[in-house]
């Protein structure tokens, strides 16, 4: 099964939110619904919102509902991944959403897999490469950016070790991204996110490859954390690559002036469902941040690899 499906005039998606502990489905009947899984991060990872978006387009055309409507309505479900806009115009600007979205279906497992030849090429044998969050197969259709650079280099006989950050509030990396790594076979270690300094800072990261929400004039959106990471990989002279599929690109704005999404404090208050403050804990919770292009060593692209914007 892949991260999404479209199933008998339904869109079905992996249930991210309940990974690692079970495999469960949730299935999206109307464009609301798939509001809803956005939303709520039943499906998340920028690609994978894009395509599941534009299915949304379809299932309110083929239910005769005001596409207009609901295209706006899809793209307020949330604001950084610029995958989300892009997906939702080309289904609005076809003639047939539903073959348009068939069409992204396909193509984003093309492009990763070219992503991931291009990528394989900096990965060196014995690698151990450092991700945060998940740019994984459930971020996308399938294969995945970052980890589909990991899983090509693997594939070529490569011998590679990933360290997950844990990506702290909603822990895609411990909870999705070492658990494809794990499906793959693929050697993996987690860390708590306040590791990846000492561990750069120690020799024991050769590489960083992380995915993107939105690359754009001066830098790359991703999530919250990913500054962090890359301030440590500067100052350790780690490389810093992002693998990211055109798609993500957006040529209009400055990546300054793009809408970071703010979520519900009470991510960042429980964790796994248990209180990790005192009550009446006040919190804020940025869900990206923005890597300046000055830290970056190089986008990982379908075309290739190319300089930051
Ligand atoms: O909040 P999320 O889980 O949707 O954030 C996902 C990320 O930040 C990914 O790194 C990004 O979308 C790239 S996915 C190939």
């Amino acid at each position: 099964m892949k991260t999404l499906e479209w199933k008998d005039g339904k869109l079905v998606l992996i249930d991210q939110r309940k990974l690692p502990d079970s495999l469960e489905y949730f299935e999206c009947r109307t464009y609301r619904d798939v509001i809803y899984a956005i939303k709520e991060m039943v499906v998340r990872g920028a690609p994978a919102i894009g395509v599941s978006a534009a299915f949304g387009v379809a299932l309110a055309h083929l239910a005769g509902e005001d596409t207009a409507r609901a295209a706006d309505e899809i793209k307020a479900s949330r604001p950084t991944a610029v995958n989300l806009f892009w997906a939702v115009d080309r289904a609005m600007n076809s003639e047939s959403p539903l073959e348009e979205a068939l069409r992204m279906y396909r193509e984003d497992v093309e492009t990763n897999m070219a992503i991931g030849r291009h990528g394989a090429g900096v990965i060196d044998d014995g690698d151990t490469i450092l991700t945060h969050c998940n740019a994984g197969a459930l971020a996308c259709v399938d294969y995945g950016t970052a980890l589909g650079v990991v899983r090509a280099a693997r594939d070529q006989g490569k011998n590679i070790t990933v360290i997950c950050d844990e990506t702290r509030p909603v822990g895609q990396g411990a909870r999705l991204s070492v658990w494809e790594m794990q499906q793959e076979g693929i050697p993996v270690r987690l860390i708590a996110d306040v590791a990846a300094g000492y561990l750069m800072q120690t020799g024991r990261i050769d590489k960083v490859i992380i995915g993107a929400d939105r690359v754009a004039t001066g830098g790359v959106a991703n999530k919250i954390g990913s500054l962090m990471v890359a301030l440590a990989a500067k100052r350790f002279e780690v490389p810093f690559y992002v693998a990211a599929p055109l798609s993500t690109f957006d040529r209009e704005n400055s990546i300054y002036d793009v809408e970071i999404e703010e979520r519900d404090p009470s991510e960042v208050l429980y964790y796994g469902g248990c209180r990790i403050a005192p009550q009446g804990t006040r919190a804020i919770n940025p869900a990206f941040d923005i890597v300046p292009s000055d830290l970056i060593t190089g986008i990982i692209t379908e075309n290739g690899i190319i300089d930051p914007l």
